[in-house]
Formats: C-alpha cells, structure tokens, sequence
C-alpha cells in the first residue's frame, strides 16, 4: 500500500473510532457523584423576589442567570452580597405541594450537569473538597472527561424523601443520572458504569439505586465505589442544628451553608445520627438531660425548631436514614480512621448557642466508624449482594481520601481493579 494511503487511511480509522487508544477500550466508564456542597448553583431573580434589605437582588432582578454557589470573587469584590446570597440559598417548605422549593422568585440549576467541571471553585478554600484531583487522578490512568470519566453534580440543599413523599428536586436527578448512565454505558460499548460516590454523594447515589428495577441496576451498574460513609449519620451534624442564634450570625457564605442554610435546607436532616445504628447512646450532653438518637425529635425541639420542620424529619427523612439497603450491586466501601471524630457534644449549662465540649472517637474526622461498622453489617449480611469489600485507610480524613496522594492512589487502585473484574 502507497505511504499516503496508508496515513489516509489512519486518520479515517481515528476519525471514525474517535478515541483511538486500547486502554479507553478496555476501561468502565466512570460516573463521580461528589459530596455536600459541590453543586455549583446558578440563579435568576424574578420581580417575585423580596429582597431582605435595599441592594439585595434589585439589580439582579429580571437580568438573568448568574453564579449564586458559589461565586468567591464576586464575594471579595462586594462582601454585602453574602447577605443577599444566603438569603436566595434558603428552601422554603410549601405545604401545598408537601415538598421543599427555592423562596418565591428564585429560581435556580446545577451547573454543568453530567460533568466534573462543576466540581472545580475558584475559592481557594474549598479546594480538594469536591473530587477535584481524583478527577485529575483518573485521567492519569488514561480516563477522559467526556468520554469516559462523567460527573453527576446536584442541588444538595435538596434531598431524597421518604418512599411515596414528593421530593422533586431529588427525583429529578435521579432521572438525570439515570439517563447519564444509559448514555455513557451505550457510548462506551455497552459496558456498565462504575459509580463512584463522595460523602452523602454515596447516600443520593444508595437511594438513586434503590428505587431503580434490580435487573436495570444490574445491566448498568459494573460496581459502586462508594468513599467515606457509613450508614446511620454522624453526631457532628446535630452540631450545626443546635442553635438559632449560630445560624443567625454566620461569618461567611460557607459558613451559612454550613449550618445548613440557616436552618432550611431539606439535607440538612439527612445524616443525622440513626437510631439503627446509634441507639439511645447519649450523643448531646447537658446537665439536665441527654440526647440519643432516639431522642432526635426532643433535641431538635430544644434546638428551636418548630413542630412542624420536627415532623418532616420524623416523616421525610428519618424513614430513608432508617430503609438503607444493600445496593446489590457489586460494592467496595473505603473508608478513614484514625482522625479524632466527634462522637458526643457536651452543652454541660444547656446553653445550645455556645461552644461545646467535643468527646472524640475514631473516624475520619467527620464519618465515625461505627457507621462504617453498621454498613459493613447490612451490606456484608445481606445474602442477595453480590460482592462487598470494605477498605479502612489508617489515618485519612474525609477530604484526605480525595486529595492525599496515598489515599488518591489506593481509591484508583479499587476502581481500576473494580474496571477489570
Ligand atoms: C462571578 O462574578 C463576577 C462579577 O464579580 C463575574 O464577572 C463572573 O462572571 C462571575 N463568575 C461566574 C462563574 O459566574
Ligand atoms: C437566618 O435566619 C434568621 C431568622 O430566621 C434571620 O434573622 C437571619 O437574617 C438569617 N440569616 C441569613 C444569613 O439568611
Ligand atoms: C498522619 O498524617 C499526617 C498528615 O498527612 C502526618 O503528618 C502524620 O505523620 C501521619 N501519622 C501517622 C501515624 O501516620
């Protein structure tokens, strides 16, 4: 055959095969669903919007679309925006539907859906929280955005409800990454999709499961990876529910979302402690009285909240903390130890505003391990999964597991090998 031809040739067979590697080939696709507060939100304001104060969104209004999670320069150019932002970030829970929705005149989108792109702030403190450098690090053992490597960013104000509740938000993602795993899976010779979870990505991504048909979840679903979380919650999260007042005066945009969007937030209840796991272990101390998990409704009454917003817990989210299942789907768990974890919070004086005294137990400084223990329980005993390795990385925090070059090594690893079964 003539040189030229040959080279012509060549540039066909790349242009028609795309993605000309043997190593593309022969890996899953990967589908990253990252953790709290790694959905990067755009807004738009409608004349609806009632501003909490003169400056507030007047001049957004009816201007279109603009970055509201976050936007860190922005933020620095005009801190008076915080306020405003916080104020837009809110959920308010309307009684007609029975479900959570923005406040009236915000409306808000994930920003760039089905890719990681949305997983990279330009805010310097939030680096490494959200999967940034596994992305990174997938792509140095030949994955690809775009082609094989996708990510399933989501408004993590919002979360799954209780089977039969509407929660529209939540099943509107879980139609999203359905369909993304579809799509990848068929772009990508119809080999499933391994699924990688961060944090309480790995509890939307449970449920995401779930509720899908088993012979679905089978046909498209090679293995879920699921990283740094257990089952039944975590004390550290009653913390930020403890007080009005520490809502009321957070610090910085972070700091709002933090303590849960002042307090509104649908998600804000979804790994509190559980009863499963916890029992009437005292996990909020006063002198007066303790706290279990299976006190949760008195403690967030003594927190402030209404009867109300205690009912939604008791009916929206306590059942799904309480019905985790087995994904029965293959499934490798990895988890850090060895980080002082907040195990129990002591308000010894009852006062809910001040700064507890912090009891310590083993965990990755936000997951404890006894969670861990409890999903390696269900999952492990449970006689229709199919396989379940559980992995415990000594001295690896919850953010460490996605940015320490160790820990990112070995997460690799387990999806490379996962890739290969
Ligand atoms: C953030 O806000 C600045 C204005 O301060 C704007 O120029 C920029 O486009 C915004 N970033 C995004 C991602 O929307
Ligand atoms: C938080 O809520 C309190 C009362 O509900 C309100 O006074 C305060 O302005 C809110 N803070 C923010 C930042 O939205
Ligand atoms: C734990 O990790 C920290 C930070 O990565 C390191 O400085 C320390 O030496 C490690 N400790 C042990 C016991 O490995």
């Amino acid at each position: 055959m003539a040189p030229q031809l040959r080279l012509v040739l060549a540039i066909l067979l790349i242009y028609l095969i795309g993605t000309p590697t043997s190593v593309l080939a022969s890996l899953h696709p990967v589908v990253l669903v990252p953790g709290n507060t790694c959905g990067q939100l755009d807004a738009r304001l409608t004349d609806e919007y009632e501003p909490p104060g003169p400056g507030c969104g007047v001049l957004k209004q009816g201007r279109g679309w603009f970055r509201l999670w976050e936007n860190f320069t922005a933020l620095q150019e005009d801190p008076s925006l915080f306020r405003c932002y916080a104020d837009q970030l809110r959920l308010v829970y309307d009684p007609v539907a029975g479900d959570y929705r923005n406040v009236p005149g915000v409306e808000t989108r994930v920003v760039s859906i089905g890719t990681t792109r949305s997983f990279r702030f330009d805010d310097p403190a939030r680096k490494n929280v959200c999967m940034e450098a596994l992305v990174e690090a997938l792509e140095g053992v030949g994955y690809s955005e775009g082609v094989n490597l996708f990510g399933a960013p989501y408004d993590f104000r919002y979360a799954p409800a209780a089977p039969g509740l509407p929660s529209r938000v939540f099943s509107e993602f879980s139609s999203r990454l359905k369909l993304l795993i579809k799509v990848t899976s068929r772009r990508n010779g119809n080999k499933p999709v391994i699924l990688v979870t961060h944090s309480i990505g790995g509890l939307f991504s449970m449920e995401f499961l779930d509720r899908t048909p088993l012979s679905w979840r089978r046909r498209f679903i090679k293995h879920l990876v699921m990283l740094c979380l257990g089952v039944g919650g975590s004390p550290l999260n009653m913390w930020p529910l403890a007080s009005k007042t520490l809502a009321a005066n957070p610090s910085s945009l972070q700091a709002s979302v933090l303590t849960y969007g002042n307090r509104s937030f649908a998600s804000m209840f979804s790994l509190l402690p559980s009863p499963n796991v916890y029992g009437n272990t005292p996990l909020v101390i006063t002198r007066d009285r303790s706290y279990s998990a299976q006190d949760m409704a008195d403690y967030l009454a003594a927190a402030g909240f209404s009867e109300n917003v205690v009912a939604r817990y008791r009916t929206r989210a306590l059942p799904v903390t309480l019905g985790l299942r087995a994904p029965l789907v293959p499934m490798t768990s990895i988890n850090g130890i060895g980080v002082p974890t907040v195990d129990k919070l002591v308000f010894w004086d009852g006062n809910f505003c001040g700064m507890p005294q912090l009891v310590n137990g083993d965990g990755d400084g936000q997951i404890n391990v006894q969670t861990v223990l409890a999903l390696q329980g269900l999952i492990g005993d449970d006689p229709e999964q199919p396989y379940f390795k559980s992995i415990l990385i000594p001295n690896t925090t919850h953010k460490g597991m996605i940015s320490d070059e160790s820990a990112l090594k070995r997460v690799v690893n387990e999806i490379l090998r996962a890739s290969a079964s």
